[in-house]
């Protein structure tokens, strides 16, 4: 069995590349810059807008799609046709947009799909890294409590989904808890052993930062969702501990991992 790994050199796929060869699975990787590839594995240079390439002879995929619009999806996913597909996708799924015309793509190739929707992946909180050097953190609505998830959780179920039958199943991946974003940025703070404040930052403001990066539209609905998450918290899951057999890992072991 050989399994393909998109977005090898992120936050995720690098742990999802590390857990299939601690497996001894025989695994690939799709990558831009064959200089970034991870070491010991079968390398594929290329975009994941167009993987035939990488997709010749593997049985299974780590599927990414880096991108906020799903433009291009049907024909990405059609070399992956009758494999195996996990994909990293969102709750928000559930609500139509980009990672549920992601999933509706891959569900046209393959019935052996599994998806991943994650609340928010734990690393989101290194875009803070220079203003926690500073010991400010200036951002909108930290009462928001949101259930972020560490990656190499996320990964640990990858690995999972790639090398057992998890064949549509739908998992909610999430952290152990929710944590408000100024708690956060405590617990970034205790890891650092300094402390780090969190400065509240106008709705409209944040919003006008953030569309830079991510574009308004985009921009403006993680804010609104962010607003809402102060009276009503991200929800838990226990589906990591059900199919990984270990607990989800707390948002302050992350904030030791990434900031000590
Ligand atoms: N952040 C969240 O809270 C969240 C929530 C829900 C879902 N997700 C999903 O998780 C995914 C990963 O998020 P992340 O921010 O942690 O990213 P990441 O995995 O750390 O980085 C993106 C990866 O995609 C690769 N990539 C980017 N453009 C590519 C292209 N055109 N062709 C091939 N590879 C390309 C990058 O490779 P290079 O090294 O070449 O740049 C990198 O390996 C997102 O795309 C999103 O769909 C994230």
């Amino acid at each position: 069995m050989q399994v393909l790994v998109t977005g090898a050199t992120g936050h995720t796929g690098r742990h999802v590349v590390a857990g299939l060869r601690a497996a001894g699975v025989d695994t690939r990787v799709h990558v831009r810059d064959p200089l970034k590839a991870p070491e010991g594995v079968d390398v594929v240079r290329g975009d994941i807008s167009a993987p035939a390439e990488a997709a010749a002879g593997v049985d299974a995929v780590y599927l990414l799609w880096p991108f906020f619009s799903a433009g291009g999806i049907e024909q990405a996913v059609e070399p992956f046709r009758g494999k195996k597909i996990v994909y990293l996708s969102a709750m928000s799924a559930e609500d139509g947009g980009v990672w549920s015309d992601v999933e509706a793509a891959v569900r046209k190739v393959t019935d052996d799909w599994t998806f991943l929707r994650v609340t928010g992946l734990a690393t989101n909180a290194l875009a803070w890294a220079p203003q926690v050097e500073a010991g400010v953190v200036r951002a909108a609505y930290g009462q928001a409590k949101r259930s972020v998830v560490h990656e190499r959780d996320v990964a640990d179920m990858a690995v999972k989904a790639l090398t057992e039958d998890h064949a549509k199943q739908i998992y909610l991946v999430t952290g152990p808890e929710s944590v408000a974003q100024a708690e956060q940025v405590r617990l970034i703070g205790e890891a650092l052993g300094k402390p780090v404040m969190w400065e509240e930052q106008p709705p409209e403001e944040a919003k006008a930062q953030l569309s830079v990066h991510l574009g308004a539209e985009f921009a403006a609905s993680a804010v609104d969702y962010w607003a809402s998450l102060v009276e009503d918290p991200e929800p838990v899951s226990l589906d990591v501990a059900r199919v990984t057999g270990h607990p989800a890992r707390p948002f302050g072991e992350w904030a030791r991992e990434h900031f000590s």
